[in-house]
């Protein structure tokens, strides 16, 4: 089922809305050398607009979030993505993990499209965050089965897919964390 279905309209001026978007942020994280990025979990492609000069695929699971992205667009589960090994030199994964019945299967899939060296960029909200709060419990109305997670719970479940956490901060509602593939 397409649990985004029933908000995919309001979406874009709710993330507006919210100041969730960082594009400048998200583009120094992702660092200059990334010219293909995989945007995992994409949605209507704010991620991808906010690249310009770079190829940015936007892989989704809805059909409704994605026909709104006017990037290159990949119809997809993010945890089979149809895509070669080693194929990108990023991938960005914007609250979409707590959003994943799933997430090893994101992050194992993450670190194989992901050229040697390439950077795995997750932004998350972080539950401990009182600021953080009262959006997650007005989203677990509308999602009941999302699962939050601290970013050191985050980064466990990345590393047994062998990514490495290099860093991260805090960013906004949550954090952002750059991982790398350890092999
Ligand atoms: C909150 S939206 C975030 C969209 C976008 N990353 C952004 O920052 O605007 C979460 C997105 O993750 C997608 N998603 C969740 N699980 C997924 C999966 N297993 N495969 C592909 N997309 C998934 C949802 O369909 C939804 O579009």
């Amino acid at each position: 089922m397409d649990s985004f279905a029933a908000i995919h309209l309001g979406y874009e001026a709710a993330v507006r809305g919210l100041g969730l978007l960082a594009p400048r942020r998200l583009a120094a994280w992702l660092g200059t050398r990334a010219r293909v990025i995989l945007d995992l979990g994409g949605g209507t492609g704010l991620a991808a607009d906010a690249l310009p000069g770079r190829c940015v695929i936007v892989l989704d699971h809805s059909p409704a979030m994605l026909r709104h992205a006017s990037a290159r667009r990949l119809l997809a589960d993010g945890g089979r993505i149809p895509c070669p090994d080693g194929a990108f030199d990023a991938v960005l994964c914007c609250d979409v993990l707590h959003h994943a019945a799933e997430p090893a299967h994101l992050f194992a899939e993450a670190a194989r499209v992901l050229r040697r060296g390439g950077r795995l960029v997750v932004r998350e909200f972080d539950p401990r965050r009182n600021r953080a709060r009262l959006l997650l419990a007005g989203e677990h109305l509308l999602f009941p089965a999302i699962s939050y997670r601290t970013p050191a719970a985050w980064a466990a479940l990345a590393e047994r897919a062998g990514l490495r956490r290099l860093r991260w901060r805090r960013d906004g509602w949550g954090f952002l964390m750059v991982l790398q593939h350890a092999g």
